[in-house]
């Protein structure tokens, strides 16, 4: 999916947590390029499933996926599923639980990647999720893997419940974070993992800001390919 002229795809990957969506907003606000958040599609096709009472594995959810009409406005800030704006409704408990089955489904992935391609044709673009920089943008021009330790996840995740005034426990979060982990890292299609050429950066110990100027200087200075030391 290479692009003419002076078009440039950043993809970033990691897990849950590990600071990606923030940190590609940011980049995204500091370059001027589209931003693309993945897993929110995902999100939509389980809220889909949710609606429609399918089950994750019903063939008829695929058909629905493939009728659907998914798109992003507020450069990536709000989705619209159908034209209906769903931004919060795929952060909820429900679409949580649901989401990792729905992702393995071969078939949604297919679906979903293409419609990530037909973005990420449409101009410069920093995307992330978990099969960004190997499956989706095979050939971006600087690929990202984030990550940080599990406990430092957790922390995060338990401040972002604690502002939305939802009580839990860190054994709790961390619980969570290491079942999606698992999910995530071993399912049989498109698991996360590293790409060869992707830019390892541990935030477990960064302030966001230093992850941000780090990945914006490293692709405004053209470092991708042969930057391979992490960060
Ligand atoms: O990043 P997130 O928590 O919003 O992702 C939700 C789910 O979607 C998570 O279980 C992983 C899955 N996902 C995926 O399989 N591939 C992506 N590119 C992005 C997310």
């Amino acid at each position: 999916m290479k692009k003419p002229g002076s078009q440039v795809t950043i993809a970033m990957d990691g897990p849950a947590g590990s600071g990606k969506s923030t940190v590609a907003r940011r980049i995204a606000e500091k370059l001027g390029l589209l931003y693309l958040d993945s897993g929110a599609m995902y999100r939509a096709v389980t809220l889909l499933a949710i609606q429609e009472e399918l089950a994750a594995d019903n063939p008829k959810l695929i058909d629905r996926v493939k009728a659907c009409h998914i798109e992003f406005t507020d450069n990536g800030r709000t989705i619209l599923l159908d034209a209906e704006d769903v931004s919060k409704q795929i952060r909820t408990p429900a679409v949580n639980r649901l989401v990792a089955d729905v992702a393995k489904i071969p078939e949604i992935r297919r679906e979903i990647v293409k419609h990530q391609q037909r973005i990420g044709a449409e101009g410069s673009i920093i995307a992330e999720g978990r099969d960004l920089t190997t499956i989706v943008f095979p050939n971006a021009d600087f690929k990202f893997y984030l990550d940080a330790s599990v406990t430092e996840r957790a922390k995060r995740r338990l401040a972002d419940l604690q502002a939305q005034n939802i009580d839990a426990t860190l054994a709790a979060v961390e619980a969570e974070i290491r079942e999606r982990d698992e999910k995530d890292t071993t399912r049989e299609h498109s698991p996360l993992r590293a790409a060869d050429d992707a830019i390892i950066v541990d935030t477990t110990d960064k302030a966001i800001e230093d992850v941000v100027d780090f990945i914006a200087h490293v692709c405004e200075n053209k470092q991708g390919r042969e930057r391979r030391r992490g960060f």
